[in-house]
Order: C-alpha cells, then sequence, then structure tokens
C-alpha cells in the first residue's frame, strides 16, 4: 500500500489548483508570450493579470510574467502554475523543439502550485518533449509539486479523439498529475482513458462567447475538472463577463444560456484588454 505521508506535498497543491468542493477548476492561461510575444490581450500583461485574477482559480503563466506584472499584494495565496518548458518562438516553423528552462529549485522558491510542460506527441521532437516531461516529474515529485502536461499540437495533427486521447494517455503514463488537452467529439472516451488523472481544456483561438462556453459546458458534462482558457477570454470584448461565465458553468453547473446571461450582465462598461 502507497505512504499517504508520501504524497501530502502534492495533495496539497492539488487541492490549491483543484477545488477539493467540486473537483473542480478555471485556470487562466496567460503563458502565450513564450513563444508569441505581445500577444493581443496580453501587451499590457499586468493590466490583464490584475483585472482577470480574482475571477480565476489558478494562473498559469511564467516565470518573466510573475517577476515583472504581478504585484505580491494582488496575487494574494492565488496559485500559480508554472511554465517550465520552452525555447522556441513562432518565427520558427518547428514549434516542438521545447526543453526545460526553469528549475525545480526556482520553481519552489516562488512556491507554485504546480509546473507545466508541454508535449508533441507525433512530431519530430516527441522524444526530447516527453523526457522533458519525465525528467520534470521525477524531480517535481520529489518535493511534492505536481506536472501539469500540456498536449501541444503540431500544425498538421488531427485534434480528434485518436490523437488527442493517444497523447493523453502518454502523459498519464509518464505521470502527470493534470492533462490539458483539447476538446474533441466523444471526449467522455478520453476522460475515461486517463482516469482518474484530472483533465483541463485548452480553449485554442479566439472563437465566440457562445462557442467557448459551450466547449467548456461540453467539457464538464464529459468528465474534465475544468478548463485552463487563454484567448476565449482575454482577447474578448468583454473579459470580466467571460471569466465568470466560465465559472458560473464550472463551479455552478450552469448550462450555457445561463452562462450567457452571465456575460451579459457584465456587458456594460466591459473594457476590452490590450
Ligand atoms: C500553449 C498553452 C496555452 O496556455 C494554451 O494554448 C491555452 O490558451 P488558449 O486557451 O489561448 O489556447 O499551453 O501551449
Amino acid at each position: 500500500m502507497a505512504n499517504a505521508y508520501l504524497d501530502v506535498g502534492i495533495q496539497s497543491r492539488m487541492n490549491r489548483i483543484i477545488n477539493p468542493k467540486d473537483n473542480r477548476v478555471v485556470m487562466l492561461a496567460v503563458d502565450h508570450p513564450y513563444f508569441q510575444g505581445p500577444t493581443t490581450g496580453l501587451r499590457n500583461m499586468s493590466a490583464t493579470i490584475k483585472t482577470l485574477l480574482p475571477y480565476c482559480d489558478c494562473l498559469m503563466t511564467t516565470r518573466g510574467a510573475v517577476r515583472s506584472n504581478i504585484a505580491r499584494e494582488d496575487l494574494g495565496s492565488k496559485p500559480i502554475m508554472l511554465r517550465v518548458s520552452g525555447g522556441n518562438s513562432v518565427l520558427f516553423d518547428e514549434l516542438s523543439d521545447e526543453q526545460i528552462t526553469v528549475s525545480m529549485e526556482e520553481a519552489i522558491r516562488m512556491d507554485v502550485a504546480g509546473v507545466a510542460v508541454s508535449v508533441f506527441i507525433g512530431s519530430a521532437n516527441q522524444q526530447q518533449t516527453i523526457l522533458n516531461l519525465t525528467d520534470t516529474i521525477n524531480c517535481a515529485e520529489e518535493y511534492g509539486i505536481p506536472v501539469l502536461a500540456v498536449t501541444a499540437v503540431g500544425k498538421n495533427m488531427a485534434r480528434d479523439l485518436r490523437y488527442l486521447g493517444l497523447a493523453s494517455r502518454i502523459c498519464q503514463d509518464a505521470g502527470a498529475r493534470i492533462i490539458k488537452t483539447y476538446y474533441c467529439e466523444e471526449f467522455s472516451k478520453l476522460v475515461d482513458w486517463v482516469a482518474p488523472t484530472a483533465v483541463v481544456v485548452a480553449g485554442g483561438k479566439y472563437s465566440s462567447p457562445p462557442d467557448a462556453l459551450q466547449m467548456a459546458y461540453d467539457s464538464v458534462q464529459a468528465g474534465a475538472a475544468g478548463v485552463d482558457f487563454g484567448r476565449n477570454i482575454f482577447q474578448d470584448e468583454n473579459p470580466v463577463g467571460m471569466i465568470k461565465a466560465i465559472g458560473a458553468i464550472v463551479h455552478g453547473n450552469h448550462t450555457v444560456k445561463e452562462a450567457l446571461d452571465v456575460y451579459k450582465a457584465c456587458m456594460p462598461g466591459a473594457k476590452k484588454l490590450e
């Protein structure tokens, strides 16, 4: 039988990331500049984070963003999911060529709740990125830090159950505590294949409030622990309305129609983020 004491650090951090009351999470992804530079909605990163931080459960971001853009008093006890893989940019066609960019000592010093590593399954750098994940898990688990695996996709990969299920299952087998993947048809099968590992859904390119909220709704209905959305929140004309509406779906079990009412209620005075 596993010694429960060995997992106390992991469990305590998992409870900071995923609310143990309902096993759900609204994670806000603002890590895009690590390869995209000044992303729309994140050009004034401090303002974006300050505006949206109160409404998320956990902030997925980078070391530089924490250092440069978040005032300690704004952060409070909000847990950080720290991206620790990178090394590429949108100027280069092959995005999969990543390595580990932040040491575990630094992550501990920053008191992060978890660390995130991308894997590019099926890409030219598949092995390197899986080993980035396993090396990070080997190190992070020593300190009781859970690792979130991001199933990033290459340009030519289909975002279907076959591909995303394969990528997610590889992440689970590597030892990831949380898997971030894209929504696809028959998503509940993917959730079952990796159970009991928590799954969070990435938003992808900006779409529209009804479409993004439908995806959040379908994801949690299929068994996801929640979402890790970025652009569909911070690039919307009503970003606070959007994150509140997502929270209403994830934690309040609202329908899409009810969540759209939450969104619309925040529309007066809504301000687009730079
Ligand atoms: C990149 C990431 C991003 O955080 C992810 O794409 C989520 O943001 P969005 O909802 O904008 O797609 O992990 O690999």
